[in-house]
């Protein structure tokens, strides 16, 4: 039996050499950052429960962590500070000598190279957890703006090479910019939780940080997964505001509100695959449902290909080491 297609996709398909050159999505290990937990106290490499691989680390310990790093070649960072005290305004979050900005101190004068990104937010740092100041039970946003700049120049004042506030208060990134300009760090980048939803993959986060809400959630501030338009806004909005990277976060269930976001702005676009997604796959690997490397590779490709200029991953080692078996690339 003989059949006249002209038309056969399997011919790009037939082996390893042309399924390689015919690839439309690259990936690459500099598109990577690595985000982390950094505590205070001392002599602590404590796992996260719910995050299996994952750790706490106190800053003595620290130099293992940057060492693996740097033998898996991942060059960016993104910190999160677990500070020992919390009160109702996060003050430890812009003290001088608080675990971030000790943090930043250390890595930059004892391990070069590193591009070091600091989470701006309060919800690690005080004591009802919320992201913001309260003004009874509600967060007052205009006298948060003040704080999440003072933060944002204590973190550029210890070295950050570029600060990511996650608050998703309204005009944060326009008052940090001004904060930092009107004293000459003009040159520091922001990358923007633009696109921030409030989400139940944040889960194993708020284990590893200690700072789930002690009352009520985070829908006032951070937006409802039922919308998708409302992301175009918050994008203008923190590209106008002069945000230099926009995220949009989480990732897995997130990818048509990257691509939608990707087609509107001509700035670099992050995503960040949040604890509950790299869970999820710790999870079923575990029970032996899910090959795990397959899966971590899949999905990295996947949110490149949706539009991710940058992915921010628990998984940035793994998927380095995949990129550089040839098992994706
Ligand atoms: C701080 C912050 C959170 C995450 C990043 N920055 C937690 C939250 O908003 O509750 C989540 C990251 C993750 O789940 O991996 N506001």
């Amino acid at each position: 039996m003989e059949y006249k297609l002209k038309n056969r996709p399997r011919r790009l398909r037939s082996s390893k050499n042309i399924r390689n050159m015919v690839r439309e999505t690259r990936v690459s290990t500099d598109s990577l950052i690595y985000p982390f937990f950094v505590t205070d106290g001392k002599n602590i490499k404590e796992e996260i429960s719910s995050m299996p691989g994952q750790y706490r680390w106190s800053l003595d310990r620290l130099p293992e962590l940057l060492q693996k790093l740097r033998e898996s070649d991942i060059k960016n960072i993104l910190l999160f500070g677990i500070p020992n005290e919390k009160d109702e305004v996060g003050s430890s979050a812009w003290k001088e000598n608080g675990i971030i900005q000790r943090a930043l101190k250390l890595i930059k004068k004892e391990f070069d190279g590193f591009y070091c990104i600091t989470d701006v937010c309060m919800c690690e740092y005080t004591s009802h957890g919320h992201c913001g100041i309260l003004s009874g039970e509600s967060i007052d946003n205009d006298k948060t703006l003040e704080i999440i700049s003072k933060i944002a120049l204590s973190h550029a004042k210890a070295g950050a090479d570029m600060v990511a506030p996650s608050d998703m208060m309204d005009g944060r990134i326009g008052a940090i910019r001004d904060t930092l300009d009107k004293n000459s760090f003009t040159n520091i980048p922001i990358m923007s939780y633009s696109v921030k939803y409030s989400s139940g993959f944040y889960g194993p986060f708020r284990e590893a940080a200690d700072s789930a809400p002690a009352f009520g959630d985070r829908k006032t501030y951070q937006m409802d997964f039922h919308n998708s338009r409302e992301a175009l806004i918050e994008a203008k909005l923190d590209d106008i505001e002069g945000a230099d990277i926009l995220m949009v976060k989480p990732g897995m269930a997130y990818l048509d509100i990257l691509t939608k976001i990707k087609e509107k702005t001509d700035k670099p676009v992050a995503l960040y695959s949040v604890s509950g997604e790299y869970s999820m796959i710790k999870a079923g690997a575990s029970l032996g449902y899910i090959d795990e490397r397959s899966i971590i590779g899949e999905s990295a490709v996947c949110m490149f290909r949706a539009g991710a200029d940058i992915l921010i991953t628990y998984y940035a080692a793994e998927i380095a080491e995949l990129i550089k078996n040839g098992e994706i690339g």
